[in-house]
């Protein structure tokens, strides 16, 4: 996992919970490779970052889905500062998020050769909807659909999110565009 995941999610931690939170979850997660210190261009095992989001969760009294998902909703706000070339092509939400497998992830690998991209295969099954069908070993859904989430805000784009676990672990996302309040945007319902 490229370690900007990591630096932003430690920016995020310590805005949010404080510099001693911090520092407690870096003392006490099991962090073999980087020992708590990571360079946003480094690479870390996936397992690291479970750690250090499981520690938070126990010291926060948050769930480590609700956790992994607003870091999500956070780092697409940190994306569009960091990488702004990916905001200039216009369209709506669900034309960005639609562009994610074949356009946005592909650039990042290019920059990052060796960052661990999910799938995301997309369709629209009626307008306004969109079908995004989530395949990673990393199973991490909640941080995808919080990145969904900063998306829709981000566009000002209200729409439902329905959340289907699939048996082989894959996710499927099904986004309905709201027709009211461009604020609200209905919690995602689990179906598990
Ligand atoms: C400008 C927009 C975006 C950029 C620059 C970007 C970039 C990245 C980067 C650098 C990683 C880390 C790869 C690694 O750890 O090796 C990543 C992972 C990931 N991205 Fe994106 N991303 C963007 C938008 C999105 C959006 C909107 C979604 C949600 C639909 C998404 C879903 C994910 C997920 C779920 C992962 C975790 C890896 C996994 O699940 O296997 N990304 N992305």
């Amino acid at each position: 996992m490229k370690g900007i995941v990591f630096t932003e999610f430690l920016e995020m931690v310590e805005s949010r919970f404080g510099v001693e939170m911090t520092d407690v979850i870096l003392e006490e997660a099991d962090l073999p490779m980087s020992r708590g210190a990571y360079t946003a261009v480094g690479t870390y095992p996936h397992s690291e970052m479970v750690s250090l989001v499981t520690h938070l969760s126990g010291h926060s009294g948050l769930s480590v889905p609700d956790l992994l998902k607003s870091y999500g909703e956070h780092l697409f706000g940190r994306f569009h500062a960091l990488y702004p070339g990916f905001f200039r092509d216009g369209g709506d939400a669900f034309d960005f998020l639609t562009s994610i497998h074949e356009v946005i992830h592909v650039e990042v690998k290019k920059l990052y050769p060796d960052a661990e991209l999910p799938s995301f295969l997309c369709s629209s099954p009626e307008p306004g909807v969109l079908r995004m069908h989530y395949i990673s070993s990393r199973q991490m859904q909640d941080f995808a659909e919080g990145l969904i989430i900063g998306c829709l805000k981000h566009f000002n784009q209200s729409s439902t999110i329905e959340k289907e676990l699939q048996p082989d672990g894959t996710t499927i996302f099904l986004l309905r565009k709201g027709e009211t309040d461009p604020t609200i945007i209905s919690p995602a319902s689990d179906h598990e």
